[in-house]
């Protein structure tokens, strides 16, 4: 994710820095669908990118997960918090955990790092080699294409006691990259610190995602109402 050094130091706020989002919520929507369209009998479930934990933190009541995440210094804090899980470290890309799942998860738009339709198609193939027969995989977008506006300002802000957190970045594009430069400044009781943590991500229309997966084997449907406003949610079933 962005400069591998850099995140490391920016794991530790990663948790803060997502705080707004409702984890619980999503995850009741996904064990929901999970649970309403897989077919197969188990309860073996693969989060992609599964960062610091925060949806396997709810999930875990209901399946026997694996997480995997390609930056270290997340995954150690993931591992950390929830010593009973496997954690994997590994590249969405190219993984191959020699079994299969009855769900795979890929959320908070986590598709995107995949970068170019190529390796697009590699993670969805991936995701469909790691499913088993009847199983369910849940893919959380980012912006498509048309979405994703040039030179729109974003902020978010995080207010604790101890802890202050502004993070702001302006939209930039090359042809179907987002360039995400996120420019952190993070105050705790040691002093202010300025970080820039820089993100390349595909934009991705959702033919291309859908494409894809049917491609792969997964029979496709696209839900609007995910859990951000016009971001949806691909849920694929393994043919
Ligand atoms: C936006 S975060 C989402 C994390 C988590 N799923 C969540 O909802 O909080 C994106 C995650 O993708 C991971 N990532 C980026 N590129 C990856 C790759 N090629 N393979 C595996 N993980 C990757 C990052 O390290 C990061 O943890």
């Amino acid at each position: 994710m962005g400069n591998e050094k850099m995140y490391m130091e920016l794991a530790e706020y990663y948790d803060a820095s997502v705080s707004w989002k409702d984890y619980r919520a999503e995850c009741t929507l996904v064990h929901t669908l999970i649970m309403k369209h897989k077919k197969s009998a188990g309860r073996d479930l693969l989060d992609i990118a599964c960062g610091t934990g925060n949806h396997i933190k709810y999930l875990k009541k209901h399946y026997k997960i694996t997480g995997i995440d390609k930056n270290a210094g997340i995954l150690k804090i993931a591992g950390d918090k929830f010593p009973g899980i496997e954690f994997v470290s590994a590249d969405m890309t190219s993984f191959d955990l020699k079994r299969t799942f009855d769900a795979v998860i890929c959320l908070y738009a986590s598709i995107a790092y995949a970068r170019s339709h190529t390796n697009l198609i590699k993670v969805i193939s991936n995701i469909s080699n790691h499913l088993k027969k009847g199983g369910v995989t849940i893919i959380e977008p980012f912006m498509t294409k048309d979405e994703f506006v040039e030179g729109k300002p974003f902020a978010t802000f995080v207010d604790e006691p101890n802890l202050k957190i502004a993070r702001m970045n302006v939209n930039r594009r090359q042809t179907d990259v987002a360039i995400l430069d996120f420019h952190f400044l993070v105050a705790t009781g040691a002093g202010v610190k300025h970080f820039i943590d820089k993100h390349k991500v595909g934009l991705f229309d959702r033919q291309e995602i859908q494409h894809a997966m049917e491609n792969s084997g997964l029979s496709t449907t696209f839900i609007e109402s995910g859990f951000q406003k016009d971001r949806g949610l691909f849920l694929g079933v393994k043919q």
